[in-house]
């Protein structure tokens, strides 16, 4: 017996305090209008010191269940895509299934960068699929204002904090709500182009590693910037392909938010209308992991989402990692 998956509920949350374009303006060389005209971002949200990953993740979840009409309970499973972890160990789903006081389940965090949440989302579904669970907390969520190098005007200009969750339920059996397919890639050949090269077992922090400024995030912004390009169509084409549809029968595209020029040229390679295309990237950046699962909350909450649409998510990152979700909302 195989079951369907449901997105049951969402939910998001952002830290209160705000970075602008014109806060930026004054610590490195660049220009706000700069920033705006080439990413669409016009502020970011930064976390304050005591706030961190599973804050963000524990008050997403908690908004996700209540729309859910769930009890923190009937959760079997906590997944959280994040590169900013509270730490190595313990993982931050643990910190988050002990903040939401969640039973002793399952609770593991997933490394893939921008595309953590869909991979997240795809291993939810195998074990709703399979009938081994009925209700997987799936989060993106991220800090990445702590791995930011506020001199470095190619990075510091995108990241920002925040997050959002979802609960992948069981669908009941006459519910039209499905995932229809997912996929997930890797070519680490790319993987210099976006990296964070202290902090792990070949470059651990050390007084080198500090002098070097390495405990911060570097990356080549033109090439991944082509990369994005490529990555998010040839996923957003074998959505398609897979299920045989067209992009006419896609209600909404979600996308990785991590510049509006990269939404916008994959938007007009499939002949998607902006206005079928979820974008919050102005008052968010990019937050990682965090992106999607914030623009599909928005748009749920909002109303742009309405049960029986056709739901297409698309992201890439660093790995490089890319990845599709095609569901029937
Ligand atoms: O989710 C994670 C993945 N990350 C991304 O997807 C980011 C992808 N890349 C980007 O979003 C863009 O590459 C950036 C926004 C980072 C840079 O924009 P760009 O249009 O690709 O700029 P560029 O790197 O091609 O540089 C164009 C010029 C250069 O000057 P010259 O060499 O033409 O004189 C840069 O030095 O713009 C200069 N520049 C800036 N100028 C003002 C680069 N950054 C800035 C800046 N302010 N912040």
């Amino acid at each position: 017996m195989m079951y369907n998956s449901r997105i049951s509920g969402t939910g998001s949350y952002l830290p209160e305090k705000q970075l602008t374009n014109s806060d930026i303006e004054k610590m490195v060389d660049t220009t706000a209008d700069w920033i705006k005209d080439r990413t669409g971002i016009s502020s970011r949200h930064v976390a304050k010191m005591s706030e961190a990953t599973s804050d963000i993740g524990a008050a997403s979840a908690l908004k996700a269940l209540e729309m859910a009409g769930l009890k923190v309970d009937d959760i079997d499973m906590i997944i959280t895509a994040t590169i900013t972890p509270d730490h190595v160990m313990p993982n931050t789903a643990c910190l988050i299934q002990q903040k939401i006081g969640a039973r002793n389940v399952m609770s593991f965090d997933l490394s893939a960068a921008c595309s953590g949440f869909i991979f997240g989302l795809s291993v939810a579904d195998q074990f709703i699929r399979t009938g081994v669970h009925k209700n997987i907390l799936v989060i993106g969520a991220e800090v990445l204002t702590r791995i930011v190098n506020y001199q470095d005007r190619g990075t510091c200009i995108l990241f920002g904090d925040g997050g959002g969750a979802a609960i992948v339920s069981r669908a009941e059996e006459n519910s039209e709500s499905q995932f229809y397919s997912h996929h997930g890639h890797g070519e680490g050949r790319y993987g210099d182009l976006l990296m964070l090269p202290a902090g792990g077992s070949k470059t651990p922090f050390n007084q080198e590693a500090l002098s070097k400024d390495e405990q911060f995030v570097i990356m080549k912004g033109r090439d991944i910037f082509k990369q994005a390009v490529r990555t998010m169509s040839e996923c957003c084409s074998e959505a398609l392909n897979a299920n045989k549809m067209q992009s006419s029968d896609i209600d909404w595209l979600i996308p990785h938010q991590a510049n509006l020029r990269i939404i916008n040229a994959v938007a007009k390679h499939f002949d998607f209308p902006k206005d079928k295309v979820v974008i919050e990237i102005e008052d968010v950046g990019n937050t990682s992991a965090g992106t999607i699962p914030i623009a599909l909350d928005r748009a749920v909450r909002d109303g742009r989402l309405q049960r029986g649409q056709n739901i297409l998510l698309a992201a890439f990152g660093g790995g490089l990692t890319s990845g599709s979700l095609l569901f029937k909302y």
